[in-house]
This record gives structure tokens, sequence and C-alpha cells, in this order.
């Protein structure tokens, strides 16, 4: 199977349960046009995203990694009218796309895009006691994802759903000698999921429009 053949199979998942989405192609489109990269989730790990918040009945949500507000949009999606989403984005400019991009899909009520520097931002969160969430996505800098993942367990309670993305990365994820600080980084936080008594914990690897990539997903005890 070919590259060719993942982007065919999410074509064909995209026309038919995905469905078009004139929002999400709108924030595609003006993220063009501000220059960011095209490193959003895909339309159907979009939806994914927004079916497993709403699984997880999360009223309050933490996404670390905001980029235009994509997978924004999707996690806010299955939040309840009262619902909060906090959004933290490293990069101004990509924090100012993505609030535009969250009013045009009609959700600039129930979310917060925060800019600075994750690990600066999450101590502010705790200070503020605006946790625990019910749902953390994490999907920023790679090689802070052992860090991001300590944080979303102390911001969490029992029952917190917990996602990362990018987790496979062409397969990089499983060499053992990696120098790259993106792997090494996830390979901290694997190590971290798999000692942490409070964790419940797997990884998916995906194909499609995103390549050959992953994302895990666990759960507070
Ligand atoms: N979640 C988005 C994609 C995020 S891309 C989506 O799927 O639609 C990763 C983002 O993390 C980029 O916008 C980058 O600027 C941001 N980022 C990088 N380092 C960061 C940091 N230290 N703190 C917060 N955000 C960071
Ligand atoms: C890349 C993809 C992502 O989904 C992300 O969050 C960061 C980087 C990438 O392909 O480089
Ligand atoms: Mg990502």
């Amino acid at each position: 199977m070919s590259e060719r053949g993942w982007r065919a199979v999410d074509s064909y998942f995209n026309e038919t349960i995905v469905g078009r989405d004139s929002v999400l192609e709108a924030t595609l489109k003006a993220n063009a046009a501000a220059g960011l990269p095209s490193i959003d989730v895909s339309p159907a790990q979009g939806k994914m995203l927004t079916l497993l918040a709403r699984v997880a009945r999360a009223e309050k949500a933490l996404e670390i990694g905001t980029l235009g507000g994509y997978s924004t949009i999707c996690i806010a999606r299955a939040l309840p009218r009262e619902g909060r989403l906090l959004s933290i984005e490293y990069s101004d400019s990509h924090a100012k796309v993505a609030r535009a991009n969250i009013a045009r899909a009609g959700l600039a009520d129930r979310v917060e895009v925060r800019a600075g520097a994750a690990l600066d931002i999450l101590p502010a969160i705790e200070a503020e006691r605006l946790g625990p969430f019910d749902f953390v996505f994490i999907d920023a800098d790679k090689s802070n994802n052992a860090n991001y993942l300590g944080w979303a367990l102390r911001l969490s309670r029992p029952g917190t759903t917990i996602i990362v993305d990018n987790v496979v990365r062409d397969g990089r994820i499983a060499d053992a000698s990696a120098k790259d600080p993106d792997v090494t980084g996830t390979r901290r936080m694997f190590e971290m999921m798999a000692r942490e008594p409070r964790l419940q914990a797997t990884a998916i690897q995906t194909v499609g429009d995103k390549g050959w990539d992953g994302f895990a997903l666990a759960v507070v005890e």
C-alpha cells in the first residue's frame, strides 16, 4: 500500500462519513493565506477528536499547540455551551489567526487562546485553578512531550482523557538510538506513560493525508 492509496482512502472517508465542512475548509484557507504550515490534524483525525471529546463528555478541555485552531475547533465542537477550551500557542501570529478562525466557527464564547510558551503558561493555569481538565490534547513542540504529559497529569482528575499527536513520525519513534529531540522527547513521554501508575495508555499508528504517524491515548485512573 502506497501513500497514494492512503490518500485515496482518506478521500473516500471524507466523502462518506466525515463529510464536507465549510467552517474547517475556511480555517485551512485562512491558515494558508497567513502562511501557516499545513500541519493541522486531518479532517478524519479532527472528527476523531470531536467524537473522543464527546465520548469523554468533556466540559473543560486543554490544548497545547493551537496553530490556526483546526484541532481547537474540532475539540470545542464537542463541548456543551457552558464548556471551556483553553488552547496554548507559542506564536502570537498563529494565535491571532486561530482566534479569527474560532470566531468564524461561532466558538469564541467557549475558547480562549493564550499566546506564549506552554511551560510558562501551564503554571499560571494551575495557579488560576482552571483545572481539572476532562480532556487534554498535546500537539506542540514534541521535545517537551514528557513535560506536557506531566502537566496534563497535574491538571487532571480520575477519568481525564489525554491524547498526544504525532507519536510515530514515519516510524522514527522505534529508534532507540535517535538523537532528534522530537523523537527523544516523545520516547521520554512514552516511558513516563509506562511508569506512571495513574495512567492507562495505548498508541495507534495511522496512515492517510498526513503520511505515517499516530497518536497516543491515555486515561487517568
Ligand atoms: N493542534 C494543531 C496543530 C499544532 S502545530 C492542529 O492540529 O490544528 C504545533 C503548534 O505548536 C505550532 O503552532 C507551534 O507554534 C506551537 N508550539 C511550538 N512550541 C510551542 C511551545 N513551547 N508552547 C506552545 N506552543 C508551541
Ligand atoms: C508536524 C505535524 C504535526 O501534526 C505537528 O503537530 C507538528 C509538526 C510535521 O509534520 O512537521
Ligand atoms: Mg500534530
